[in-house]
C-alpha cells in the first residue's frame, strides 16, 4: 500500500525489517535477519516513521508501502552493488574488522567506491524523506558516511548514529585504508551510540589522534563549533512482548512437546546464532562432545541443540564456516552416537519467534559464545522466557550483554577447558542458585529493556 513519502522521524538501516520473499519461495515478506530489526521493528513501531532500507531483493518498485503497519521505503541495490557494497566493503572489510579480526579483513578499493555511492544513495533518499527539522536515526556500519552526506544535503535536520557491533581500539581500526573518511562520516551525526563505553572511548580517541580534535568528556568539540556526543547505550528488547509470547498456551504446548520428543530426561542445551565466524559455535560444540568423551556427561543424559540462521552465504569466510560446523557435528555424532540418540541436533534455518520462544523455554542451559559481539540480543531473549526463573545461561565475556548479565556463567570462549567447566557447573547447579541468577537477570532486562534504550538515545540527542 503506497503511503505518505515524508516524515518528522527516520530510521536508516542497510536492511528494512522485511525482507521480500523472492517468486521462486512463494513471495510476501518475511522478518529480516540479525538483531538489528529485533531491536529497532518495537521502536519504530511506537513512535511511527519511516524506516528506510534495502529489501533483501528487488521489489520492482520503490515507492513508500506499509507493511505490517510500519511505513517502509526501500532502496534497490543492484547485483554489483550486493557484490560490493554490502558483501564486499561491508561483510568482508568492516565485519571481519570490528570483530577484532578473527577472520582477515580484504581491503578492496571497488569496493570502497561502492560503498561510498551506496551511501550516497542512502543519504539522497533519506534527505527525500525528511520533513523539515526531523529526527534522522542511521543505523550501523554499512551506513557510516550517511550521517556527514546528510548533514551536506540537509543541515536542518538533527541526525543520530547507531553502531550496533563493537567499535575497534585504534591499533586495529587504523589498518583500514579509508580510516578518516570514515571517522569524517561519523562526525556529522550530532550523536553517535555505541553498545559499549569501550567503543565510545576508542573512537573519541581515534578523532582526537587522527583528526586532532579537542574531546571533553564524552564530547568532541569540533573547529567550526559543532558538538559532537559519543556514548553508550546498550540495546535491549521489548521485554513484555516476548514474555507474553513465552507465557501463550501455545507457545507452552510446543515447549513440552520439544521435551518430550527430544529431551526426555536429558539435559537441553542450546546454541541460537546466525551462521557466523564471530559466535564460537565450533568452541561450544568441541567442549560438549569432550565433556562426554571425558566420562563427564553422557548421550542419555544431554542433548545440544544448535540453531544456525543462514547467513551471507556467498561470502567465502560463511562458506568455510558452514563446513568447519557441519564437519564437527557429523564427527561428534558419528563418534558418540548410536541410532536414535544423537548428541548434537543441528538445523541451518530459521524458526518464527513462536518456536524461537519455545526452544528458549525447553532449554536447560544457553550457550551464547561469540569471540566479539556488539550485544548478543539471543542472550537477552533466552533470559526473558524464563518467567519460571529457571535455567541457566553460559555467556562469553566478549559479548556486549556479559555488562549486564553479570550473574551468567562467564567464560572465555577460546578457553575450551573453560567452557567445559562452565558448561558443567550450568548443569550441575543447585535450582536455588539457578533462580537467584535468573531473577537478576531478568530484573535488569525488564528494566532496560528496548523502550528504556531508545528513550535513552532520543532524548539525548534531541537536548
Ligand atoms: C547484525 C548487524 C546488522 C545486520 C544483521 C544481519 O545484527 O549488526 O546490521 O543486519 O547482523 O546481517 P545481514 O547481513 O543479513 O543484514
Amino acid at each position: 500500500m503506497a503511503a505518505s513519502s515524508t516524515s518528522s522521524f527516520v530510521v536508516v538501516a542497510n536492511r528494512l525489517p522485511v525482507d521480500r520473499v523472492p517468486e521462486s519461495e512463494g513471495s510476501g515478506f518475511r522478518p529480516s535477519p540479525g538483531g538489528l530489526v529485533t531491536a529497532l521493528e518495537p521502536v519504530l513501531r511506537s513512535h511511527g516513521g519511516i524506516w528506510i532500507g534495502w529489501p533483501g531483493s528487488s521489489l520492482g518498485d520503490d515507492d513508500v508501502f506499509e507493511a505490517d503497519g510500519l511505513k517502509l521505503k526501500p532502496i534497490e541495490l543492484s547485483d554489483q552493488d550486493v557484490e560490493q557494497y554490502y558483501e564486499g566493503m561491508s561483510n568482508g572489510t568492516l565485519w571481519p574488522l570490528y570483530h577484532d579480526v578473527v577472520a582477515k579483513p580484504a581491503f578492496r578499493r571497488e569496493w570502497w567506491d561502492a560503498y561510498v555511492q551506496v551511501n550516497r544513495r542512502f543519504a539522497e533518499t533519506t534527505a527525500r524523506c525528511a520533513a523539515h527539522g526531523a529526527v534522522v536515526w542511521v543505523q550501523d556500519y554499512q551506513l557510516q558516511l550517511v550521517p556527514a552526506m546528510l548533514r551536506e544535503m540537509r543541515p536542518d535536520v538533527t541526525i543520530g548514529f547507531f553502531l550496533h557491533i563493537p567499535f575497534p581500539p585504534s591499533e586495529l581500526f587504523k589498518q583500514l585504508p579509508w580510516r578518516d573518511q570514515i571517522l569524517k562520516g561519523l562526525l556529522g551525526a550530532d550523536l553517535v551510540g555505541f553498545q559499549r563505553p569501550g567503543g565510545a572511548a576508542n573512537f573519541a580517541r581515534l578523532v582526537r589522534l587522527r583528526q586532532g580534535h579537542k574531546t571533553h568528556r564524552d564530547k568532541i568539540l569540533l573547529g567550526d563549533g559543532r558538538q559532537v556526543a559519543a556514548r553508550a547505550y546498550p540495546i535491549s528488547i521489548d521485554f513484555q512482548r516476548l514474555e507474553q509470547l513465552a507465557k501463550s498456551q501455545s507457545v507452552m504446548a510446543r515447549t513440552e512437546e520439544i521435551c518430550r520428543e527430544i529431551g526426555g530426561d536429558r539435559r537441553i542445551l542450546l546454541g541460537v546464532d546466525r551462521l557466523d565466524y564471530t559466535k564460537g559455535i565450533r568452541q561450544r560444540l568441541r567442549a560438549f562432545g569432550e565433556l562426554i568423551v571425558d566420562g563427564a556427561i553422557s548421550v542419555d543424559d544431554a542433548v545440544f541443540v544448535q540453531v544456525a540462521s543462514p547467513s551471507r552465504e556467498r561470502v567465502q569466510q560463511y562458506v568455510e564456516v558452514r563446513e568447519d560446523i557441519e564437519r564437527w557435528v557429523g564427527r561428534i555424532n558419528g563418534n558418540l552416537g548410536r541410532i536414535g540418540r544423537q548428541p548434537v541436533h543441528y538445523v541451518h534455518s530459521s524458526y518464527p519467534r513462536e518456536e524461537m520462544a519455545a526452544l528458549f523455554q525447553a532449554a536447560d542451559v544457553m550457550v551464547v559464545t561469540p569471540f566479539a559481539d556488539g550485544m548478543n540480543l539471543v542472550a537477552k531473549e533466552y533470559v526473558t522466557c524464563r518467567h519460571k526463573n529457571d535455567g541457566a545461561l553460559v555467556l562469553s565475556e566478549f559479548a556486549g550483554a556479559s555488562d549486564e548479565l553479570k550473574q551468567a556463567f562467564l567464560v572465555n570462549p577460546h578457553d575450551i577447558n573453560g567452557l567445559k567447566e562452565a558448561m558443567l557447573a550450568a548443569m550441575r547447579a543447585d535450582p536455588r542458585d539457578l533462580s537467584r541468577r535468573m531473577r537478576a537477570m531478568r530484573k535488569q532486562v525488564r528494566e532496560h529493556d528496548i523502550t528504556a534504550w531508545a528513550n535513552a538515545f532520543l532524548a539525548d540527542l534531541a537536548a
